[in-house]
């Protein structure tokens, strides 16, 4: 479970709030999608879920424990595939998994056969064995997906995970996530893509200016508008949006 709580934040010495009172909850086995135009503040609210920024104010739960007053409890159960991957280039993709698998404690027994299975599934037996920094943008984003499954989360969190993916990567991540999903984890993400929210997630939000718009299942959210596709709904609140606030 994800619970944003009336949270705000503001960089720096600035006035300008990148959130502004963001307040949603996803519940286990819900695959969320978070949608919002360039600059909404969904990097900003998904820093904040895994402890690297700290919000201004509010609160935000996971599982039911403050990510403020006990973050190494709340980074335990986190699964994270940031929006760019330029972090581990010396290490090879194996070294990497071993990496995130000693972070998380995770057994030999348990790393090699999860490594496995998904080293099979993106296709990266051979490519795991050389330096990340021969890698593409694409394989990259694999062994971050791989890095965030291999401790077997209980959160699963991805900013923009589909961005460098070929289709059948993407289509392998998407069912993955479902797979997550349906086995009791919390996904939750941040998509430019309006196909992948409508067709993979439970519930979607859409954020602008650092507030919540509107939410509800991809249907809801279309009947809601009048039977429209989720484009339109999403273009047509977030041209709104500004003004209605
Ligand atoms: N490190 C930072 N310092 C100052 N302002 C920042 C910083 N990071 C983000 N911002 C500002 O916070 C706001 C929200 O940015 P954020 O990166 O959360 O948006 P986003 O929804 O993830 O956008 P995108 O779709 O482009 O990834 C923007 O106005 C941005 O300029
Ligand atoms: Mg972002």
């Amino acid at each position: 479970m994800i619970e944003f709580r009336q949270v705000s934040k503001v960089y720096g010495k600035g006035n300008k709030k990148a959130l502004d009172g963001l307040t949603l909850k996803v519940g286990e086995g819900c695959v969320y999608g978070f949608l919002g135009p360039n600059g909404a503040g969904k990097t900003t609210a998904i820093r904040i879920l895994t402890g690297a920024l700290e919000a201004t104010d509010g609160t935000v739960l996971v599982n039911g424990t403050d990510v403020r007053e006990h973050p190494l409890e709340v980074k335990r159960q986190i699964g994270f595939v940031p929006d760019s991957q330029d972090m581990y280039d010396r290490l090879t993709g194996m070294e990497y998994l071993n990496f995130m698998a000693d972070l998380f404690g995770v057994s030999a027994a348990e790393r090699k056969e999860r490594a496995d299975r998904y080293l099979a599934m993106f296709e990266m037996q051979e490519a795991v064995r050389q330096r990340m920094q021969s890698y593409s943008r694409g394989m990259k984003q694999k062994m971050a997906v791989m890095g965030a499954l291999i401790h077997e989360p209980k959160v699963f969190v991805l900013d923009e995970p589909m961005v460098g993916l070929d289709p059948k990567a993407a289509f392998l991540l998407k069912e993955e996530m479902r797979r997550r999903a349906d086995a009791g984890v919390t996904v939750f993400f941040s998509t430019h893509v309006l196909e992948v929210a409508e067709k993979l997630c439970d519930r979607v939000g859409i954020i602008h200016h650092g507030k919540l718009l509107a939410e509800g299942s991809p249907d809801e959210l279309r009947h809601r508008m009048g039977d429209e596709s989720l484009e339109d709904v999403f273009l047509e609140m977030t041209e709104s949006g500004a003004e209605a606030q």
